[in-house]
């Protein structure tokens, strides 16, 4: 549609055809820009819903934990919170992705206006068509603007698609991100997926605390060793916060000493 549209414009008055296009540059910007904020909008609603759902499903499965510690108005103060900006951040990004189709209606209208100003004058002013070597005849002018408007409309078809291709182009950024993300835990060229435990799993010298308390004194292990042989059935014996399940997750190396 676009090029059909072009073709007949250029074939019934080129020059005319020309100064129409030169409408399009301003057009592909408009869209450009505000195409880039609802696009960034809609990244900033995603991440806020994934935040609430991660709230959600945090205190959920840990209900027990919750209501042993009597947290339950805490939780639901801050689910509010969240639910509440992730609204907010919603319906600005709602009027965005409507603003963008308003925007795009302007446009095509500032075009006509632009287009017909410039036929009164090539006709007020007799000027001549290159494609026939007389005056711009009325038929012309109406197809030249005609054939044009279809060419710049081929992309009023693109409108309704508009919200399919933005939610694909979120979704691309948030997988290209997950797949350009560098592991803080990194794997050395000597890493391997296979791990044999023949000769049992040693623990030595381990001085480890958490990444996120890393300023508190108190470290989970200090230089602690000890060794479960191949075989063994070993318990981890201690109590609550003694470090048992943080023993499992350095030997899954959720965490790197
Ligand atoms: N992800 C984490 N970030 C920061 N600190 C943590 C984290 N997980 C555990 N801790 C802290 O590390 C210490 C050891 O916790 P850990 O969960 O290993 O204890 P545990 O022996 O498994 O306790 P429980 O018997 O209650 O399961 C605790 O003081 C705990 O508060
Ligand atoms: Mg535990």
């Amino acid at each position: 549609m676009f090029f059909g549209g072009l073709a007949i414009a250029l074939w019934k008055g080129p020059i005319f055809t020309l100064i129409c296009m030169g409408f399009m540059p301003l057009m592909m910007m408009t869209f450009a820009v505000f195409g880039g904020l609802v696009k960034k909008a809609q990244v900033k609603k995603l991440s806020q819903l994934e935040e609430l759902g991660a709230h959600t499903e945090e205190t959920l499965s840990a209900m027990k934990l919750v209501v042993s510690f009597a947290q339950e108005g805490v939780t639901i103060e801050k689910y509010d919170q969240i639910a509440e900006k992730t609204r907010k951040i919603g319906d600005s990004a709602a009027k965005l992705q409507g603003g963008f189709i308003g925007v795009f209606l302007f446009m095509m209208f500032v075009y006509y206006l632009y287009t017909y100003a410039i036929a009164s004058v090539l006709i007020n002013r007799n000027v001549h068509n290159p494609s026939t070597g007389k005056p711009y005849s009325i038929a012309e002018i109406v197809a030249v603007t005609q054939a044009s408007q279809m060419s710049m409309m081929s992309f009023g078809s693109v409108i309704p698609i508009v919200p399919a291709i933005m939610r694909a182009l979120i979704s691309a950024k948030k997988v290209f991100d997950v797949i350009e993300r560098k592991p803080l835990i990194a794997s050395t060229p000597t890493s391997t997926n296979v791990v044999s435990l023949e000769k049992g799993i040693e623990f030595k010298n381990i001085t480890f605390r958490y990444p996120t308390q890393l300023d508190t004194a108190r470290d989970i292990f200090n230089k602690a060793s000890f060794e479960i042989k191949a075989g063994q059935s070993t318990a981890i014996v201690g109590p609550s916060g003694s470090g048992k399940s943080s023993i499992v997750q350095l030997l899954n190396r959720y965490y790197d000493v």
